[in-house]
């Protein structure tokens, strides 16, 4: 055998070279094409206290969403201290429309705790914190820390079942794309490594229609090679989403409406809201609903809206009066509302 042959067919060798080669090329890729964020710096280390807001703000939410709650957040809480003197109902309020509301309860208090305990240094220590995850404890350590991790989200998962052709459905291939993403991971340049796969997922190798003329992988693609990469990964079937049927109740003086708060445990825990009956699977005939109106008054159906939340949609009957206010409650504005009631108080049949 050649020597050349030989020195090739050393165990881990030919493996490390194809691996050096994807990396080279994705991190080459980034430094071109990777966006550019508000909470990104392309030199040195970006402060943590920035980059834990931004990836609690991007769990299960699009970077375009995110980017003017950042820029509002930073600027009037500038550091966890701040943060952790501000008021709960602040925070909740700042956070209305960006949905998963537990995630701002989960951030005041961990930035309590870190502005009591100190700022963790590692994976393991941000772990510790409410709200944070195994992705983004990973994705802060690696791009704050830089810390060699294994950072995986939805995208990764997706970026790696392509390049792999990975022909076991999700969720069950969780843990092999974990492994086969971890085997990508260097000590060299960690946090552009995370960031640059969740940029590929994001702008090149999409869910629906892939821009394979664009991947710095199109060569070694073994999805695109099978000519149907849009069809990986696999996935289990999905059960529908339930409907459920509920009517609120919208009182209106000079702009504003009566507003309660919801109980801190459960959907939209802790926020602003309308009055509203329960949230059930059948619907709320006229008379019934009336029955859990804030107070007695000539309510008139104005609207019904949809919204579609994780694990149900739900149509919302719209009941406006012109009528004095129940005692519970304040008046407030529809701004520092979740989604679902800024759109029932839209809804004024006006
Ligand atoms: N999604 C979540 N975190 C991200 C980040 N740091 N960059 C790009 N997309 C992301």
């Amino acid at each position: 055998m050649p020597a050349l042959a030989q020195k090739r067919s050393r165990p881990g060798d030919k493996g490390s070279t194809a691996r050096d080669k994807l990396r080279k090329s994705l991190l080459k890729w980034y430094d071109h094409e990777g966006r550019d964020l508000p909470w990104r710096l392309r030199e040195g280390r970006p402060d943590p206290y920035g980059v834990w807001l931004s990836e609690i703000m991007l769990q299960q939410t699009t970077v375009a969403a995110v980017a003017p709650y950042f820029a509002r957040f930073l600027e009037r809480w500038p550091n966890v201290e701040a943060l952790a003197g501000a008021s709960r109902d602040d925070v909740l309020g700042a956070w209305a429309g960006l949905g998963y509301y537990s995630r701002a309860r989960n951030l005041h208090a961990a930035a309590q705790a870190m502005a009591a305990g100190g700022i963790p240094q590692d994976e393991a220590g941000w772990r510790e914190l409410k709200g944070v995850g195994q992705y983004t404890a990973a994705a802060i350590a690696a791009i704050a820390f830089d810390e060699p991790t294994n950072v995986v989200d939805g995208n990764v998962e997706r970026v790696i079942a392509r390049l792999r052709a990975v022909e076991t459905p999700l969720p069950d291939a969780k843990a092999e794309l974990r492994a086969l993403a971890s085997e990508l991971v260097t000590a060299d340049r960690p946090g552009d490594w995370a960031q640059a796969l969740m940029d590929l997922g994001a702008t090149v190798c999409t869910p629906r229609s892939p821009k394979c003329d664009a991947c710095p992988w199109v060569g070694e693609c073994a999805a695109y090679a099978t000519g149907a990469p849009e069809t990986y990964p696999r996935r289990a079937a999905k059960p529908e989403r339930p409907r459920r049927y509920g009517a609120v109740f919208r009182i209106e003086r000079n702009g504003e409406f009566w507003l309660v708060r919801r109980p801190d445990k459960g959907l939209l825990g802790g926020m602003a809201a309308l009055p509203t009956t329960e949230w059930r699977d059948k619907k709320w005939p006229r008379a019934e609903a009336l029955k859990h109106a804030p107070v007695a008054g000539d309510w008139k159906k104005t609207g019904a809206i949809e919204h579609v939340f994780t694990h149900f949609a739900l149509t919302l009957d719209v009941y406006s009066a012109e009528t004095a206010p129940p005692n519970d409650g304040w008046w407030g504005d529809a701004s520092a509302l979740p989604t679902v009631f800024k759109k029932a108080a839209k809804a004024g049949g006006k």
